[in-house]
């Protein structure tokens, strides 16, 4: 696509759903080759769209996060403490230091979890691999039950013990953000928080108190004291 055909095609996709800014991001990743062709929304979120879309033959999500409509509050608090990001200075800038988080936290774990391939990242839009096929993304283990509940909630926990040891704690671990791709994928790492933030305790309890409880439903009784201490071994 030359560059005049690339910018009509954002523009004929955004729709007036795209800010301006947004826009010269999407073409930016286009521009760097992250990215060569956005297709059809799979999610939209109050903090987040995502979309599919091409990279060669491969298949990439898109997220993109809304700096409208994106809850400032929860973002501060959760950020606050991580010494890697300071110093932003307005809301924009919060957020774009959000999706850097998102893309770090993948980037620390992804060689070794079932969870999204990092790509890139672009002010307020993450591009990463897509868990799904021909645009259609895995469903959430809450939609669609493991067939081996015992199974997967070993695997779950072996990821959030391995990430454990990798120094990142999920923080927003639940049935909603699993994937069911014949295995578990772990998915929106935006909350991770490293093991010295302060409020790294209090998330590992809830990650792990969030999947005991959906796993209860199979009848699985898994102490969360004991449990989590096999993570931290
Ligand atoms: N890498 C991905 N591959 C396939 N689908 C994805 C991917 N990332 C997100 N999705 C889809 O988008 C939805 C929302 O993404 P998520 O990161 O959980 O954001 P949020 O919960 O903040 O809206 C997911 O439930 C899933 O359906
Ligand atoms: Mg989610």
């Amino acid at each position: 696509m030359d560059k005049k055909q690339t910018e009509y095609e954002l523009r004929k996709i955004s729709e007036g759903v795209f800010d301006k800014s947004t826009l010269m991001s999407l073409y930016k990743l286009l521009k760097k080759g992250y990215l060569n062709e956005m297709r059809g929304i799979i999610s939209t979120g109050k903090e987040s769209n995502v979309y599919h879309g091409l990279l060669g033959k491969k298949e990439v999500a898109i997220k993109i996060y809304s700096i409208e409509t994106s809850d400032f509050k929860t973002m501060d608090r959760y950020i606050k403490g991580d010494h890697r990001f300071h110093g932003w200075r307005n809301r924009r800038q919060l957020i774009y230091c959000w999706v850097q988080k998102e893309f770090q936290n993948l980037s620390k774990v992804y060689r070794k979890i079932n969870c999204p391939v990092p790509i890139a990242v672009e002010k307020n839009i993450l591009v990463m691999s897509f868990i799904g096929k021909n645009g259609i993304p895995a469903p959430r283990m809450k939609d669609l039950p493991p067939d081996d509940p015992e199974g997967y909630l070993e695997k779950i926990l072996k990821y959030i013990r391995e990430m454990y040891s990798l120094g990142l704690i999920h923080g927003d671990l639940s049935e909603y953000n699993v994937l069911n791709w014949k295995q578990p994928y772990l998915i929106d790492f935006s909350m991770g928080v490293l093991l010295d933030h302060p409020l790294a305790e209090e998330l590992l309890q809830r990650d792990i108190r969030n999947i005991l409880n959906y796993f209860r439903k199979f009848g699985i009784e898994k102490d969360e004291e004991e449990t989590l201490k096999s993570i931290k071994k």
